[in-house]
């Protein structure tokens, strides 16, 4: 498909590649890239194809910049330079109204006269603009991220403008974040306009995810990866469930009608705090949650289970998650990872320790880009 900001956008990297042979150079990675790990080519299964290859994503951040000119813009960074932002006149990445919600917020913001943050020299006033959107209500949550809101009128006059040019719009948040990190991420959050919370639904379950809370991306393929993740976990009703990285408890939720109980562990508390909302909004009354350090709670939790899941984020499972991980022997682990390379790491040192892979499904979350989600079974058989 063509997109004017492919080449130079670090958003969709295969936009150009027709979605069908996206889909075979994905079953191909995988293939050679679990080679190592000495898995028979038919427990890999042919990856499971997204609905929807544009449009898909339920939330984005894009990066505030001004031009020599003077005049404030937002877009996406440049591919693999952290300071550079391009214009964006169009995005296949979310809803077709993102683009004109960025510019109605750029022209509304220019004549404060603020700068936008400077990437390389972390200053500035205008940070990202994080646009959620729920793909089952239509409705916008948006957050606009600041170092510093010395005006507070000014950024409650452009929230009630913005609601009155798009009412899907239902929420605006401003979120404080003078730290140099570069991340839109920050506890520090002012409710502009309405209730800080969207509204998702997946199967038979309702979710209410808030503004930092963790929710699959793309929101019709993450029924299918929680299916798949339900599958592997081969359920018994006397099963008692551990979902580690369980964000705003979607997982757990899922599997809860099949098990005896379902022990949640998150370190976000607003994660824990929809979790616990979304099991009594959905009358599952078998699920617990711990806002805790998944390490900590592997340590000190007397809480036993007979399976776990695991969905950590990027980097894994760090050595100490995956020893206690060993030591209390699941019978079945299902590790849903994001990233392969770490994945693979923590799959030797579970494969020398008595588990077995005994299915890899890769799901596609991410169209158009090189990113791949897999759910992995493994089964305790203690035989090394
Ligand atoms: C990939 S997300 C998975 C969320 C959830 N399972 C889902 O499908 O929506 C990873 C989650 O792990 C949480 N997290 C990251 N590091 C953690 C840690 N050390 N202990 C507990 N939770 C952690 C993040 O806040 C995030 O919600």
């Amino acid at each position: 498909m063509f997109c004017v900001h492919s080449g130079e956008c670090g958003g969709c990297q295969s936009i150009e590649q027709p979605y069908s042979d996206q889909l075979v150079a994905k079953q191909a990675y995988v293939v050679s890239a679990l080679q190592v790990l000495g898995l028979p080519p038919e427990n890999i299964f042919p990856v499971l194809p997204s609905e929807s290859s544009v449009y898909y994503r339920n939330k984005m951040e894009f990066a505030f910049a001004r031009k020599p000119t003077g005049e404030l813009y937002l877009g996406l960074k440049r591919r693999g330079v952290f300071w550079d932002v391009i214009p964006l006149s169009h995005c296949y990445l979310q809803d077709p109204v993102t683009p004109y919600l960025l510019q109605f917020t750029s022209d509304y913001l220019c004549p404060s006269g603020l700068p936008a943050w400077d990437y390389r020299k972390r200053e500035g006033v205008f940070r990202y603009l994080m646009v959620r959107q729920s793909k089952t209500t239509g409705h916008f949550l948006i957050s606009l991220v600041v170092s510093e809101a010395q005006n507070m009128s000014f950024f409650e006059g452009y929230a009630a403008a913005l609601v009155a040019k798009f009412p899907q719009v239902k929420s605006i948040v401003l979120t404080l974040q003078p730290t140099s990190s570069d991340t839109a991420f920050s506890t520090d959050m002012r409710v502009l306009v309405g209730e800080p919370i969207l509204e998702e639904q997946l199967g038979a379950l309702k979710f209410s995810i808030s503004p930092t809370a963790f929710f699959q991306t793309n929101t019709r393929q993450a029924a299918v990866l929680y299916n798949e993740i339900v599958k592997s976990l081969n359920p018994e009703p006397e099963d008692v469930v551990m979902d580690l990285y369980c964000g705003t408890g979607t997982i757990g939720l899922y599997v809860a009608p099949y098990v005896s109980a379902v022990i949640g562990v998150e370190e976000n508390p607003a994660s824990i705090e929809n979790a616990i909302q979304n099991a009594r909004a959905n009358g599952i009354a078998n699920i617990t949650f711990e806002v805790e350090n998944v390490r900590r709670f592997l340590k000190f939790s007397k809480l036993q289970a007979t399976k776990m899941i695991v969905d950590p984020p990027r980097d894994g499972l760090i050595p100490k998650v995956v020893r206690r991980v060993i030591e209390r022997k699941p019978k079945t682990l299902v590790y849903v990872s994001c990233n392969l390379s770490t994945f693979i790491r923590d799959a030797k040192i579970l494969t020398e320790s008595g588990f077995e892979i005994c299915g890899v499904q890769p799901v596609d979350m991410f169209p158009n880009t090189g990113h791949i989600e897999v759910v992995a079974q493994l089964r305790y058989s203690g035989v090394l």
